[in-house]
């Protein structure tokens, strides 16, 4: 073997066993004991488990002048590889590029020379005019076998039902999977208009235009419409019980439904919107927003059973000074937080140390349930003889202070701040290559790849 990480207990989605990896060139060749190897990386009293597969980042995103995510696919890779992220599977827009194929190849060259971790990317649908439908088949052979909508910002990349209806039918069509924003923005727009009447200017009204109400009947109208595509559909970003729910309703009733939360809505709750500091609550405005403490044990018993099979982090950073245009008019704070490099450690601390997860539920749904359902599976989400060599050798006894300033990711602010984490990756390795030595960034921007995704398949 080129490589041996050797000592460590192996962790798949569907076992745990003292095991060493061996490794020749980029990918896995065999598992075992007593694996002899040109190379030794010493695992002994760590976890070893697949590189995390985070299926929900918003890198090289603009959402006006001045108003680009604080990370690019540079820094924000780095950051990934650094918190055990080895994929990102990133949202890709339409916009108002007149052909999916165009926007494509932007978002390609975007993260071309910079990615330090293999991506991929979904591409949102804005416009699903019929050309549009036309060339979702043209994405999907080129391996972008998912797309996104969404029921919310209106005017801007809001569908109606119709709409959503088609995407959903041409993507089952395609054996392609739909990613479903569900929030009304009919309503949140009554709600905006409401308080603005009123006054009402400061953060928290973000939170209070945005109720659990519109997140219930947008995901209950996704569902539907999937059903009658008759066409699998993703949910992503679920914050409250109600929502889960209704997911769990679609499944026994036998639907292709999945869904996903997010570290953020597991561990943080509303209570923050009361911060009379402007910076501090608008370090916590994205959407849906943040929710009332009960639902948080919804969300870890829907993991714990697999109603919702994955954590993404819907990693969406700004910086104060960019959050600061929503001074005096909360609809103008950039929506949106870091999470990309906190995501394994924090589901690890609260999940699996807390009692929450088991060691195979936490790199499910980190890394073995996205790579199924879009597509990259075995070649990432495991470990198994010629899946990819990206490896995480996570250290479960380090103690790890969040912090701005110690995270890559490029912000002036964590919503963890002085949280302590115990449980942080030591080395990572991405196709063979260390990309994290003891805690650093020892790997190369540009040397990750462009993964092309099979189409959909059940878990
Ligand atoms: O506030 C958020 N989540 N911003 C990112 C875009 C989205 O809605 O996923
Ligand atoms: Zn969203
Ligand atoms: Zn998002």
């Amino acid at each position: 073997m080129d490589i041996v990480v050797k000592g460590g207990i192996l962790v798949l989605g569907d076992g745990v066993f003292p095991a060493d990896v061996g490794i020749m060139g980029e990918k896995v060749a065999a598992l075992g004991q007593s694996l002899p190897g040109e190379r030794v990386i010493d695992a002994a009293g760590c976890l070893v488990l697949p590189g995390g597969v985070d299926a929900h980042t918003h890198l090289g995103l603009s959402l006006g002048p001045g108003l680009d995510t604080s990370d690019d696919f540079e820094s924000g890779t780095i950051a990934a590889a650094c918190g055990g992220t080895t994929t990102v599977i990133n949202y890709a827009e339409q916009g108002g590029y007149d052909s999916l194929l165009t926007a494509f190849e932007a978002w390609r060259a975007k993260a071309e020379g910079r990615a330090a971790v293999d991506y991929s990317f979904h591409m949102l649908i804005n416009d699903p005019r019929p050309a549009i439908l036309e060339e979702m088949a043209a994405l999907v052979a080129l391996g972008v076998t998912s797309f996104k909508a969404l029921l919310a910002y209106k005017g801007i990349v809001m569908l109606d039902d119709a709409q959503l209806f088609r995407v959903l039918r041409r993507a089952g069509e395609l054996g392609a999977l739909v990613n479903v924003h569900a929030e009304n923005g009919h309503l949140i727009d009554e709600l905006i208009a409401a308080h603005r009447a009123s006054g009402h200017t400061a953060p928290r009204y973000h939170a209070l235009t945005r109720p659990e109400i519109a997140e219930v009947e947008a995901t209950a109208r996704a569902l539907a419409l999937a059903e009658a595509a008759d066409a699998p559909v993703f949910i992503v970003h679920m914050t409250c019980a109600r929502a889960v729910d209704a997911l769990r309703r679609a499944q026994a009733r036998g639907q292709l439904a999945f869904g996903e939360t997010c570290p953020q809505y597991l561990l943080l709750d509303e209570r923050v919107y009361e911060s009379a500091d402007f910076d501090t609550a608008a370090g916590y405005v994205l959407s849906p927003p943040l929710r009332a403490k009960d639902n948080q044990s919804v969300l870890w018993a829907a993991l714990a059973a697999g109603t919702i099979q994955t954590v993404g982090t819907d990693h969406c950073p700004f910086t104060r000074a960019q959050k600061r245009r929503g001074q005096g008019d909360f609809t103008l704070i950039p929506n949106g937080m870091p999470g990309v490099e906190t995501r394994l450690p924090l589901l690890y601390h609260y999940g699996v140390s807390q009692g929450r997860l088991s060691l195979s539920q936490w790199v499910r749904v980190t890394a073995t349930n996205p790579a199924r359902l879009f597509g990259l599976y075995p070649r990432k989400g495991t470990l198994v003889p010629g899946s990819d060599a990206d490896v995480v050798i996570f250290d479960p006894t380090r103690h790890v202070i969040l912090d701005a300033a110690s995270l890559h990711t490029n912000t002036d602010y964590s919503p963890y701040a002085g949280w302590t984490v115990e449980g942080w990756p030591r080395h990572v390795l991405q196709r063979g290559r260390l990309v994290v030595r003891d805690g650093q960034f020892v790997g190369s921007a540009g040397a990750g790849e462009f993964i092309p995704r099979r189409p959909f398949t059940s878990l």
